[in-house]
């Protein structure tokens, strides 16, 4: 029998590396679609997987959509990644970010319990829920939560009603903590990316300066590709669990900085670099480490790429992205 996922989230950035590696492994993926007069598939196009996916259309925000798909489709996995993921723009969308990161999980995992019950259920938890939270400078599964933005209050609900509803009902359900990773997809307001994006433009004369907020945050940054394998294994094993996902190292926004435009041979970094109060939060979030040593012992996963290989790819394809401007 094929087996058959659904992925929310199929145009953002884990989505699409999630359906290529579902794919590889011989699944027929749908992926969950907003209404749209032209949707965008380019981070699809990116990994190249934009015409293997079925699309289904439907809103987080609607139940209906959810409770139908669930029913017609009996997804053998569901991935749920879909989420208002932005953390500064949480602060002042908090109702909207609440509904779609804490209800949008509710109505799919109703819909699992009413209509599909052996569908196993991934939901996309994250290290904002643990805000200020360490056990000696990192967090493991047992670190306690304390979210410092909307984002984070409405991902700790995901997380709950996600253990909840395995232990109240049977259901395979697992959180993957995952802490903050990236790729040449990333979306462009997440610093990463908004960093090799700026320091690209930059190197070709397009830009002269890039504005960021808190420069000593500390983030354990890791590569999407290699995230999206902890997920798919998460719904591979015997018993359904929760666990945290990360590469263990952390760096402040400045080393990121740094990297980046050392890497195209700028070391007067600091000549570019506009502090923007607009760009920090009314509460930060200091310093993400994960110590993730459950993932590695249980599912047997490691990440392969060091954050010096991310960030040095990100700024290369940012870098052939915007020599198509110049020409
Ligand atoms: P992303 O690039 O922001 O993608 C989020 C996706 O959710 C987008 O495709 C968006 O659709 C979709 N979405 C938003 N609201 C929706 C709605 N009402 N109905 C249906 N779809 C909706 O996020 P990502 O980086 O891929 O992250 C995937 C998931 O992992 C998210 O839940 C995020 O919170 C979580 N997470 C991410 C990280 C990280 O570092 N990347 C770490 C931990 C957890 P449109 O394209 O239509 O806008
Ligand atoms: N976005 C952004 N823009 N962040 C900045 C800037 C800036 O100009 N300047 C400094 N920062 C700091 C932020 O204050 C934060 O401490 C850090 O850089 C990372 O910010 P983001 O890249 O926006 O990511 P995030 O850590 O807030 O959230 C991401 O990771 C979470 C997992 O820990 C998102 O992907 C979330 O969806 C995800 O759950």
């Amino acid at each position: 029998m094929t087996k058959t996922a659904l992925v929310t989230g199929i145009l953002g950035q884990d989505g699409p590396y999630l359906a290529k590696l579902l794919l590889s492994k011989g699944y027929r993926v749908y992926g969950l679609i907003r209404r749209y007069s032209n949707p965008n598939f380019s981070n699809l196009d990116f990994v190249g997987v934009t015409d293997e996916v079925d699309y289904v259309e439907g809103d987080m925000n609607d139940e209906a959509s959810l409770l139908n798909l669930i029913r017609t489709i009996r997804p053998t996995e569901v991935y749920n990644l879909a989420a208002q993921s932005f953390v500064k723009s949480s602060f002042d969308q908090a109702k909207l970010t609440t509904e779609v990161n804490s209800l949008g999980p509710l109505y799919l995992l109703n819909a699992i319990k009413y209509f599909s019950p052996t569908t196993r259920y991934y939901q996309a938890s994250t290290s904002e829920m643990f805000g200020l939270q360490h056990t000696n400078g990192y967090q493991d599964e047992k670190t306690p939560f304390h979210p410092r933005s909307p984002y984070g209050v409405s991902k700790v609900y995901a997380y709950w009603i996600t253990v909840n509803y395995r232990e109240s009902y049977g259901l395979f359900t697992a959180n993957g903590i995952l802490f903050n990773h990236e790729s040449p997809i990333r979306g462009k307001q997440f610093v990463t990316r908004k960093v090799t994006d700026g320091v690209a433009k930059i190197k070709l004369g397009l830009a002269k300066e890039i504005r960021l907020g808190n420069l000593d945050a500390r983030r354990d940054w890791g590569f999407a590709g290699d995230y999206v394998e902890a997920m798919y294994l998460m719904l591979q094993q015997k018993e359904s669990n929760d666990f945290v996902v990360g590469t263990g190292e952390s760096h402040t926004v400045r080393e990121l900085v740094e990297l980046a435009f050392k890497s195209v041979g700028i070391d007067d970094w600091k000549k570019y670099v506009v502090i923007d109060p607009q760009y920090k939060r009314p509460a930060e979030v200091p310093n993400l480490r994960a110590k993730p040593d459950k993932a590695f012992k249980l599912l047997k996963w490691k990440p392969k790429m060091t954050f010096d290989k991310l960030i040095k790819t990100m700024v290369e394809a940012d870098l052939e992205r915007n020599k198509k401007k110049t020409t």
